[in-house]
C-alpha cells in the first residue's frame, strides 16, 4: 500500500486566487533528447483577497534551471522548490517572473503536458497538465494572455502551431526556426495548446454569419490525408449551427485541428487548435464505420461548442466541470439530432445514459454533477459530468421551452464572457431571463443517485376519469443518505383503444393537447385526466424528459400495443426494450422455459414494416445489452442472463430465419459509400440480419459473410460481416477472415485497432487465452491509449460473459494489467480498473472474486493517486 493517503479537495475550501497573471510569454526550445521553457509571467496581487506574501506556483516533474523577478536572479533565499511547488518569498504586489524549466517529453508516458506521439511534439494541459510545462498557477479561474514562440529543427518540425494566430516566424542558426503566435483572449492555462511536427496541412475557409473568414486547418501526418474530409465538413456544419441555433459566431482569423495516435481521452478544445485523438477525427469510408462517422461528427461540434461553451465561459474551479462538459454535451446532442433522426439520436443516448450513467450513479464512485469533493480531477471526466449534465441542461430546456432558454443561454453568454464562473451562475441566468424559480431544480446538482418514479393509475369509468399517481424516490448513494425530491418535467400522452393520441385534460384545467408535460416537484403527486372513455394505455416519460428509472407494472400486452401504436419514437423504442427485457429475465430466473411468442411477433411484425423509419426498426430489434440487464438486476448472475439473452436471441433467428433472409436482400449495399441517415439504417439493419442469421449457424448466411466482407466498398459492412463471422461457431471461416483483415489493413493502426476489438469482444469461449496472445503481437502497444483500450477495455468492457468467467480469471487478468499500466499512465489505469469496482451489482461469489482483484492492485506499493482513488472507493 502506498505510504500516505493523498489528499481529498473540496469544493467548500475554493479560496479566489491571491495573486493572478495578466500576460504569460512563453518560449519553448524543442530537442531531440528534451524541452527547454522559458516563461515570463506578468503577476500581481489579486486585490480582492487578503494579501500573502509567498506567491505558490504549481509544478510538476520539472527541472528548474533558473528563477528572476523582474529580470533579476533570485538569491536561493527567496525561493523554495518542492515535489510540487515552487514559492517565491517576499512577492511584491506585481512583478515579473521568470522560470526556465527543462523537461523530458521524450519520456512523458502519462501523456498529460509537453509529450511526444509519433514523431511530433504535442501538450494536452486539462485538468492540470500546464504544471508539467512550466510553474504556474494551474486553476481555472487564472485568465492570462498567452504569446508563444516555438523553437526546432526546420526539418524535423516544420509545422509549429500555438494558440490564436500567427505573428512572427524567422529562420534561426542551426537549422532551426521559430514561429510565434498571440492568443488575444485571455484563458486559463489548461487550454493552453503547442504542437511541432512534420505534418500535412489541410486548407478550408469559412464564412461567418457577419461575414468574417475564418481559415480552417487541419494536420495530420502525411499517411491520413486521404481522412480529413468528414471532420473538416462536420466542422463547417457545426460552426453554421453554432450561429444559427445560439448565435454564437467564431472569434479567432483561424481554426485548426490537429490528429495524434497517443491521447487519453477523445480530444481537447484548446482555444483555437483543438487536439484530436486520430480515431475520433480521421475517418475514409474504407477505413472508418458509421458509427465511426457520427462520433467524428459529434465530437468535432462538441470541441468547437466549447469555444463558447468552456472557453469565452470557463470555470472557476474543477468541481464546476459539469458546467462546461454537461452544456456542451447537451449542444453536441442536440446539433447531432438536428443532421439525422432526432428519435435515433435519442435512443442512443438514453441507451448509453441508462447503462453506463446509471450504474456509475449506483456504484462507490456515485458523485453529483457538481461534485463535492475529488482526490484526482482526472476520475471525474465521467459519464455523470458528462452524460447525466447534458440531461440536467435538457431538462432546463423542457421545463423552459426554446425560447426561454434562448434567452437564458444569451444572457448567460453575455453576462459571463471573459469571466470563469459556476453551474450556479449558470442557473441564475436561466432563471432570470425566464423568470422562472428554479431553487428545488438545483437539487440535480449536488445530489448524486438515479431517481426513481414509481407509477400507479387506476381508470373509473363512471365518472370518465384516469388517475395517475407520480411517487419520487432516490436511493442513498456515498456520503448522501437522504435525498429531498427533485424538480424534473414528466411527458406522457394517453393511447386509447384505437393506438390514438387522446386529448388530454386535467381535471379543473384547460385541454393540453395530445402529449404533455408535468412538473413533478413532490414526493408524490396525483393527476387527475377527465373525459377519458375508455381505459387508456399510458405512454410515460416521453423522450426520456428526465434521468430517472421508470416503474409501471406494464403488462406484456401493453408492450406490445405501444411497440406497435405509440406516436413517440422514442417510447416504441422503449417498450420494445422492456417486452424483451421482461422475457430475458423470466427466462433467466426460470420463470418461463420458453420465449414468448409475443416477441416473436413483434419482432416479425417489425422487420415486415416499412413505414417506420429503418433505422428506428434496426433499434427496436436490437436486444437489450448485457451490460444494461446487468444495470437492471440485483445480485447479478452474469451467466444465466447472458444464456437466457442468447436463448431469445436464436429462438427469433430460428422463427425469422426466412423475414431476417428478406431483409438482408431487401437492402443490398449501394455501388457507393454515402454517410446518410438513409444508408446508415440499411446498413444496420443488413448487418443486423447477418448476426442474428450466423448466430443459428445459417450456412446460406455465411455464404452471404463471406461475400460481403470480401466485396465491401466500407467498413462498416466489411467489419459487420467480419463480426458476425467471429461471433459465430464457424471456427475456421473466423481465422481465414481474421487473417485476411489483419494482412490487408495492418498499415493503419485505426483498423488495426477495429480488429483487436473484434476479437476482444467476442464472447465465444476461450477468450481470455486469446486476449493474452493478442497483447504479445506485434501491433500491441501498451504506451499507446488507443490499443490498451481495444483489447483491454474491450474486454472488461464489452465482453461481459468471459470477463465475468466463474473461475475469476478475467479479475485478475485485468488487476494484472492495471498494477502495470499504473505507473506509465495513470490516467488509463484508473479508468480500466473500474469495472471492478462494480461488484456490489453481483451475486456474492462474483463480488467475493471481483474484490480481492481490487485488493490486489490496492496492495501495490506505489499507485498513482488516480488509481488509489477509485480502487480505495471501490473497496468501501
Ligand atoms: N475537455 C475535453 C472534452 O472535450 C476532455 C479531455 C480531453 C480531457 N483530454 C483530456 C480530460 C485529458 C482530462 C484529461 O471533453
Ligand atoms: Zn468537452
Amino acid at each position: 500500500m502506498r505510504t500516505s493517503e493523498p489528499k481529498t479537495i473540496r469544493l467548500k475550501d475554493y479560496r479566489e486566487p491571491p495573486f493572478l497573471i495578466d500576460q504569460v510569454d512563453l518560449r519553448v526550445e524543442l530537442f531531440e533528447d528534451g524541452a527547454r521553457v522559458h516563461s515570463r509571467l506578468d503577476v500581481r496581487r489579486n486585490p480582492s483577497v487578503q494579501p500573502e506574501s509567498e506567491l505558490h506556483l504549481d509544478g510538476e516533474d520539472l527541472k528548474l534551471e533558473e528563477v528572476t523577478l523582474n529580470g533579476e536572479h533570485l538569491s536561493a533565499s527567496r525561493y523554495v522548490v518542492e515535489d510540487s511547488q515552487l514559492t517565491i518569498r517576499d512577492m511584491p504586489d506585481s512583478a515579473v517572473v521568470g522560470v526556465v524549466t527543462w523537461i523530458k517529453p521524450q519520456e512523458n508516458t502519462r501523456l498529460e503536458g509537453l509529450y511526444k506521439s509519433s514523431g511530433m511534439f504535442c501538450t494536452q494541459c486539462e485538468a492540470e497538465g500546464f504544471r508539467r510545462i512550466t510553474y504556474y498557477l494551474d486553476r481555472p479561474d487564472v485568465m492570462a494572455r498567452f504569446r508563444t514562440r516555438i523553437e526546432a529543427d526546420l526539418k524535423r518540425y516544420p509545422i509549429l502551431l500555438a494558440n490564436g494566430n500567427e505573428v512572427d516566424r524567422s529562420p534561426l542558426e542551426e537549422g532551426r526556426h521559430q514561429v510565434t503566435w498571440e492568443d488575444p483572449f485571455p484563458k486559463p492555462a489548461y487550454l493552453f495548446a503547442l504542437v511541432g511536427g512534420d505534418l500535412v496541412e489541410r486548407h478550408d475557409s469559412f464564412e461567418t454569419v457577419s461575414g468574417r473568414n475564418v481559415a480552417l486547418r487541419m494536420y495530420v501526418e502525411p499517411r491520413n490525408q486521404e481522412k480529413c474530409d468528414h471532420a473538416l465538413a462536420a466542422l463547417k456544419r457545426a460552426m453554421r449551427w453554432d450561429e444559427e441555433v445560439y448565435g454564437r459566431e467564431y472569434d479567432l482569423d483561424v481554426f485548426m485541428i490537429v490528429a495524434v495516435d497517443d491521447f487519453n481521452m477523445g480530444a481537447m478544445e484548446n482555444k483555437g487548435l483543438n487536439i484530436f485523438n486520430s480515431s475520433c477525427v480521421l475517418a475514409s469510408p474504407e477505413t472508418a464505420t458509421d458509427a465511426i462517422y457520427d462520433r467524428i461528427e459529434s465530437i468535432v461540434a462538441h470541441e468547437y461548442f466549447h469555444n463558447w461553451s468552456g472557453n469565452r465561459v470557463t470555470c472557476r474551479d474543477w468541481f464546476q466541470l459539469s458546467l462546461k462538459e454537461g452544456f456542451t454535451v447537451f449542444r453536441d446532442s442536440e446539433y447531432s439530432a438536428d443532421q439525422g433522426s432526432r428519435t435515433v439520436n435519442r435512443i442512443d443516448s438514453v441507451n448509453m445514459l441508462r447503462t453506463a450513467q446509471f450504474a456509475e450513479d449506483s456504484g462507490p464512485m456515485a458523485h453529483p454533477i457538481r461534485p463535492a469533493e475529488y482526490m484526482e480531477i482526472t476520475n471525474f471526466y465521467t459519464v455523470t459530468i458528462y452524460e447525466k449534465g447534458a440531461e440536467v441542461v435538457r431538462m432546463i430546456h423542457s421545463l423552459l421551452g426554446p425560447e426561454l432558454f434562448r434567452a437564458g443561454s444569451d444572457l448567460y453568454f453575455e453576462r459571463h464572457d471573459g469571466q470563469a464562473v459556476t453551474t450556479d451562475d449558470f442557473v441564475r441566468a436561466m432563471e432570470d431571463a425566464s423568470g422562472r424559480d428554479l431553487t428545488q431544480f438545483r437539487r440535480w446538482y449536488d445530489q448524486a443517485g438515479t431517481p426513481e418514479l414509481a407509477i400507479e393509475d387506476s381508470y373509473d369509468a363512471a365518472s370518465q376519469t384516469y388517475r395517475l399517481s407520480i411517487s419520487q424516490s432516490c436511493p442513498p448513494t456515498p456520503g448522501q443518505p437522504e435525498k429531498a425530491p427533485f424538480h424534473l418535467p414528466f411527458e406522457l400522452g394517453l393511447l386509447g383503444t384505437d393506438g390514438q393520441d387522446l386529448e388530454l385534460q386535467l381535471e379543473g384545467s384547460e385541454p393540453s393537447g395530445r402529449s404533455m408535460v408535468l412538473d413533478i416537484t413532490e414526493p408524490r403527486q396525483e393527476f387527475v385526466f377527465t373525459n377519458i372513455t375508455a381505459r387508456p394505455v399510458p405512454s410515460l416519460l416521453r423522450g426520456f424528459t428526465a434521468p430517472v428509472r421508470l416503474r409501471y407494472p406494464w403488462t406484456r400486452d401493453q408492450l406490445m400495443f405501444l411497440i406497435s401504436h405509440d406516436s413517440d419514437g422514442f417510447n416504441r423504442w422503449d417498450a420494445s426494450q422492456r417486452l424483451a427485457t421482461d422475457v430475458i429475465e423470466a427466462l433467466a430466473e426460470g420463470r418461463e422455459a420458453e420465449v414468448d411468442a409475443r416477441l416473436v411477433s413483434a419482432c416479425s411484425a417489425l422487420l415486415k414494416n416499412d413505414a417506420l423509419d429503418p433505422a428506428l426498426v434496426a433499434k427496436m430489434l436490437s436486444l437489450p445489452s448485457l451490460a444494461y440487464l446487468i444495470e437492471l438486476t440485483p445480485s447479478a448472475d452474469v451467466l444465466k442472463l447472458h444464456q437466457a439473452r442468447e436463448q431469445v436471441l436464436t429462438s427469433l433467428a430460428r422463427s425469422l430465419r426466412d423475414d431476417l433472409h428478406e431483409v438482408y436482400q431487401r437492402h443490398p449495399a449501394p455501388a457507393a459509400y454515402r454517410y446518410t441517415s438513409e444508408d446508415m439504417a440499411a446498413r444496420a439493419l443488413r448487418n443486423m440480419a447477418l448476426a442474428w442469421l450466423l448466430s443459428i449457424n445459417d450456412e446460406q448466411a455465411l455464404k452471404l459473410a463471406r461475400s460481403q466482407y470480401g466485396q465491401a466498398n466500407n467498413m462498416t459492412d466489411r467489419l459487420g460481416a467480419l463480426r458476425a463471422v467471429v461471433n459465430s461457431d464457424f471456427a475456421e471461416a473466423r481465422q481465414t477472415l481474421l487473417d485476411d483483415f489483419y494482412q490487408q489493413w495492418q498499415a493503419d493502426p485505426q483498423v488495426v485497432e477495429l480488429w483487436f476489438a473484434v476479437q476482444a469482444a467476442s464472447p465465444q469461449a476461450g477468450t481470455l487465452p486469446h486476449i493474452k496472445a493478442l497483447m504479445e503481437h506485434a501491433a500491441f502497444d501498451w504506451k499507446n491509449p488507443n490499443k490498451v483500450r481495444s483489447v483491454i477495455g474491450a474486454f472488461a468492457g464489452q465482453n461481459l460473459v468471459n470477463f465475468h468467467a466463474p473461475d475469476g480469471s478475467g479479475y485478475s487478468f485485468l488487476a494484472e494489467q492495471v498494477i502495470r499500466l499504473d505507473p506509465s499512465n495513470p490516467q488509463i489505469a484508473a479508468r480500466l480498473v473500474s469495472p471492478l469496482t462494480r461488484w456490489k451489482k453481483f451475486k456474492p461469489e462474483t463480488a467475493d472474486a471481483m474484490q480481492r482483484a481490487l485488493r490486489e492492485v490496492m496492495g501495490q506499493p506505489k499507485l498513482s493517486r488516480d488509481t488509489y482513488e477509485i480502487v480505495s472507493k471501490g473497496l468501501s
